[in-house]
């Protein structure tokens, strides 16, 4: 089938949420994508954030083939080894103690919402989730309603009750926010779709020591954040803090859906037997794919290579801004960057693709550069090459 006929087909059935790219694509190899024409890209955008080794990476491939052909799925109402080999790697890897697997950036953090609940309602009958502007959560109406951004919000209301917006990166107005009700605070440690906002250096711990004081649950959403996308495995290790709870999607699969919601046995006490539960959650096959991911994301020398390719593709792009004034501000952490235009990036965003390179705009104006952690210098330098041709149009 070519780009066309994909695309016609699309259109003819699918449900159209999504505000796509005309294009289909069929095959991926590292940093390269294929579309159904042969036509080759280069990719900034890693599929949103999730394919952070490249496409196919081959130890990914090999685990998800070799399970495939052993056990595809067998219900949480039997035990298998994937699920409890990846919840063992992911406490060795982080503060967590215990893990619930499910499926999606969204469950995971329904999960520690509901976590949240369960455990405010242990203590002291609180139940309010602080959240905050700007944020993206998720689509479910819990998720939804934590999510910061008023467009998502139309035509759903009303919303969950008992979760109340905070301005984002700012301590004293989430001081001030916490009452008697209050129960956790969610946050991204870097807000992805919000625009690639990186907050103050003291935000988090700031928030860790409101917490402490007042027995809240910090929750970290680190979906898009999280899994070496910033240069450490996990984003709040920049802070020097710990949370009570991370949740993780996306990248964690090595390009299958998979997430996590990460905490301590302590809080994760509350959640007894039938209190949550999901269909898919530790699936097999997803669970390898998993394992296999984060053996190599958690690796040391990749975790370096983000952060030496992240600052030298951060220069770039201020170098960039400094011949086109349409550039005002340029942020972000590892490979996780923004590039904020005076004016909408959807026009660039097209002009890019059109000349090979992917990448995507958030927040009207924030071009958002999120490629594969195992990029080089010299594909930095490539994908440069045709963003500057794009702003210069
Ligand atoms: C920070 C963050 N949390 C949660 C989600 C939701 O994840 P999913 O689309 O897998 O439900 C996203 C998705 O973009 C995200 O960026």
């Amino acid at each position: 089938m070519t780009n066309a006929e994909i695309l016609a087909a699309s259109a003819a059935h699918e449900i159209g949420v999504y505000a796509r790219q005309p294009v289909a694509f069929v095959r991926g190899r590292g940093a390269e994508l294929w579309d159904a024409d042969g036509a080759r890209y280069l990719d900034f955008f890693a599929g949103l954030a999730v394919n952070n080794l490249g496409h196919c990476h081959p130890a990914v491939v090999e685990a998800v083939r070799t399970q495939a052909a052993e056990l595809l799925h067998a219900s949480n109402v039997y035990y298998t080894a994937p699920a409890a080999d990846l919840a063992a790697l992911l406490c060795r890897h982080s503060f967590a103690e215990r893990v619930f697997l499910c499926n999606s950036g969204a469950e995971a953090n329904e999960a520690a919402m509901k976590l949240a609940r369960r455990w405010g309602s242990e203590h002291g009958g609180r139940y309010e989730i602080l959240a905050t502007t700007g944020s993206f959560h998720g689509r479910t109406f819990a998720t939804l309603t934590a999510t910061g951004q008023e467009k998502y919000h139309q035509g759903f209301q009303p919303l969950l009750p008992g979760v109340r917006l905070v301005a984002y990166d700012d301590p004293a107005a989430m001081a001030a926010a916490v009452r008697d009700e209050t129960a956790a605070i969610l946050v991204e440690p870097i807000q992805g779709e919000g625009g690639v906002n990186v907050p103050r250096p003291d935000y988090l711990p700031r928030l860790r020591e409101l917490a402490d004081r007042h027995g809240l649950l910090l929750i970290v959403d680190e979906v898009q954040c999280g899994m070496g996308r910033t240069g450490r495995l996990f984003a709040y290790e920049h802070a020097g803090v710990t949370p009570d709870v991370m949740t993780l999607a996306k990248a964690l699969g090595g390009g299958l859906p998979i997430g996590a919601m990460c905490t301590s046995s302590r809080v994760a006490a509350v959640l007894t037997v039938g209190a949550h539960g999901t269909t898919f959650g530790g699936n097999p096959v997803a669970s390898v794919a998993a394992i296999a991911a984060l053996g190599e994301l958690a690796r040391p020398e990749l975790l370096a290579h983000v952060r030496e390719v992240g600052a030298y593709f951060a220069e770039r792009l201020r170098a960039l801004a400094a011949r086109h004034s349409v550039i005002s501000a340029v942020r972000g952490l590892g490979l996780m960057l923004g590039a904020e235009l005076t004016e909408r990036g959807a026009p660039v965003v097209e002009r890019c693709l059109r000349d090979g390179l992917l990448i995507n705009c958030c927040a009207e104006r924030v071009l958002r550069f999120v490629p594969p952690l195992i990029i080089t210098r010299e594909q930095v330098d490539e994908g440069c090459a045709i963003l500057e041709r794009a702003l210069a149009t």
